[in-house]
C-alpha cells in the first residue's frame, strides 16, 4: 500500500500508532478500534461520517452533480419516466422493455389500498388534519394489513412490499388531500399512467374519465424523478436506522416520511411559499434579506448540507416551471423568487457561506400553480422519495457490514450522586 492511501494515527497517551487504509474514499473505524475501543468520534449530525457504502446515488456537492446508479439526473429528467427511474433505483440497472412493462403492470395493479385504510384510518382524522400527518399514520398502518412484510429475509416478500409501497403512496397521498377538503375519494384509474393517475385521484369530480393536461402530467413526472433519491439525507437515514432494527418496510417508510415532514427537509418547499407570501412584494425583499443576515429568519429553499454550488435539480425545476406556467398562468410569487435569488446570489453573506437555491426553492411555486395546497407539498416529495427509501432499505439488508444502528455518546452529565428523598430536597 502506498503512503498516500492510508492515515497513521498515533495515541499520544501511549505512543501506539495504527495505520488506517483509505477504502472507497473513507477511513474505516475498524483499525482505530484496535488503538482504543472506548474512544469515539464526536460528529453530531454526521458531518464527516459515512454510515454505509452505497451504490444507489452519487451527489457531488462541489461540482453540483447528481447521478442515480451512474446516470446523470439531467439525462434521466429529459428522457426517462419516474417509474423507469424507480426501477433503476430499486434494481440497479435500467429495465429492458419487457422488464419495464412488467414493472409498470405490477405497480399499476397494486395502487388500490385496503378499504379499511380509507374507512377506519382516513375517516378517523380530524377534518383539518395535515395530509403529511395522515400519510405518516396510514403508511405505518399498512404494516398491519400485510403482516407477511415482517419476513424481511425473503427476497420475494421484500420485493412485493417495495412494489406496494411505490404503488400505494400516491393513493394514500390523494386520499389524504380529498379527506382534508371534504371531497369523496377517487379510486385509482389503471388506464392512466402513474402521474396522470395521481392527478386524477387528486382532481376528478364528476367527469367519467379525468385526463390531465399532458404538460402538467409530464412536469409532475419530472419533479418525481428529481425527488426520487438523494443518498443519505435525513429521511433516508431514518429509513436505514429503523430498517437496521429489522422493522417491516411500512414502519421504516413511516419513520422516513416523518423525518421528511420537518421544515428543514421535505417541509422546505411549503416554507418557501409561506416565506414568499409573507414577503409579499419585490419592495420588501431587502428588508427580509436583512432579517436573514441578522439571524432572525432563514432564506428557505437556500443552502444544502452537501451542495456548495447550484443544486442541479434547481436548474431543471426552473425550466419545468416555465412549461407549467404556459398552462396554468404565471405564479405571481415567481417574480419575488427570481429577484430574491438574484439579490442573494450577489450578497456576500450568501456567497461566503456558499448558499445557493436548492430543489425546494422553485418546486413549491410549480405545485402551487398546479393547484396543490401548500400542505400537500411535502406529501408530493414523499411519493417519489419512496423509491429511494426502499432502494436504500434493500441495499442495507443485503450489506454484510451493516448491524443495528447504535451511535455512541460522550457523556457530559453529573458524576454519580446519592438520591435525596423528596422531603429533604
Ligand atoms: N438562510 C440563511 N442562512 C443560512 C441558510 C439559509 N437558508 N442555510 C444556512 N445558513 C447559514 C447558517 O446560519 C450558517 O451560518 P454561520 O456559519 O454564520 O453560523 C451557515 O449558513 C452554515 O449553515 P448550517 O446551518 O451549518 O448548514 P447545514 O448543512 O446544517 O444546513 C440546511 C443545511 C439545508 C438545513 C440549511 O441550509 C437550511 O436550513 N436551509 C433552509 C431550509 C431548506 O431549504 N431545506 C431544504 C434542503 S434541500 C431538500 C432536502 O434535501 O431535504
Amino acid at each position: 500500500m502506498s503512503v498516500a492511501e492510508s492515515f497513521t494515527i498515533t495515541d499520544n497517551r501511549t505512543g501506539k500508532s495504527v495505520e488506517i487504509p483509505i477504502e472507497d474514499g473513507g477511513i474505516t473505524i475498524r483499525e482505530l478500534r484496535k488503538l482504543d475501543p472506548n474512544l469515539f468520534f464526536y460528529d453530531p449530525a454526521f458531518l464527516q461520517t459515512a454510515a454505509c457504502r452505497s451504490s444507489v446515488t452519487l451527489v457531488d456537492g462541489e461540482e453540483g452533480i447528481l447521478r442515480y446508479r451512474g446516470y446523470p439526473i439531467q439525462q434521466l429528467a429529459e428522457q426517462s419516466t419516474y417509474l423507469e427511474v424507480a426501477y433503476l433505483l430499486v434494481h440497479g440497472d435500467l429495465p429492458t422493455r419487457a422488464e419495464y412493462e412488467k414493472w409498470i403492470h405490477d405497480i399499476t395493479y397494486h395502487t388500490y389500498v385496503h378499504e379499511n385504510v380509507r374507512k377506519r384510518f382516513m375517516d378517523g382524522f380530524h377534518h383539518d388534519a395535515h395530509p403529511m400527518g395522515i400519510l405518516v399514520a396510514t403508511v405505518a398502518a399498512m404494516s398491519t394489513f400485510y403482516p407477511e412484510a415482517k419476513d424481511i429475509s425473503d427476497p420475494e416478500v421484500r420485493m412485493r412490499q417495495v412494489v406496494r409501497l411505490i404503488a400505494k403512496m400516491p393513493t394514500l397521498a390523494a386520499f389524504a388531500h380529498r379527506f382534508s377538503v371534504g371531497l369523496p375519494f377517487v379510486y385509482p384509474d389503471n388506464s392512466l399512467d402513474f402521474p396522470s393517475n395521481f392527478l386524477s385521484m387528486m382532481w376528478k369530480i364528476a367527469e367519467p374519465r379525468f385526463e390531465p393536461d399532458p404538460i402538467l402530467s409530464r412536469a409532475l413526472d419530472v419533479l418525481f424523478m428529481l425527488h426520487a433519491d438523494h443518498e443519505q439525507n435525513c429521511s433516508t437515514t431514518a429509513m436505514r436506522v429503523v430498517g437496521s432494527a429489522h422493522a417491516d418496510p411500512y414502519s421504516c417508510t413511516a419513520a422516513a416520511t416523518a423525518a421528511l415532514y420537518g421544515p428543514l427537509h421535505g417541509g422546505a418547499n411549503e416554507a418557501v411559499v409561506r416565506m414568499l407570501t409573507k414577503i409579499g412584494s419585490v419592495d420588501n425583499i431587502d428588508a427580509y434579506i436583512s432579517e436573514v443576515k441578522e439571524g432572525k429568519a432563514r432564506l428557505m429553499g437556500f443552502g444544502h448540507r452537501v451542495y456548495k454550488s447550484y443544486d442541479p435539480r434547481a436548474s431543471i425545476i426552473k425550466e419545468v416551471a416555465e412549461q407549467v406556467f404556459t398552462v396554468t398562468g404565471r405564479n405571481p410569487l415567481l417574480d419575488i423568487a427570481l429577484k430574491l435569488e438574484e439579490i442573494a446570489l450577489a450578497d456576500d453573506y450568501f456567497i461566503s457561506r456558499r448558499l445557493y437555491p436548492n430543489v425546494d426553492f422553485y418546486s413549491g411555486l410549480i405545485y402551487q400553480a398546479m393547484g396543490f395546497p401548500v400542505d400537500m407539498f411535502p406529501v408530493l416529495f414523499a411519493i417519489p422519495r419512496t423509491a429511494g427509501w426502499v432502494s436504500h432499505w434493500l441495499e442495507l439488508l443485503g450489506d454484510p457490514d451493516q448491524k443495528i444502528s447504535r451511535p455512541r455518546q460522550l457523556y457530559v452529565g453529573p458524576p454519580e450522586r446519592e438520591f435525596v428523598p423528596i422531603n429533604l430536597r
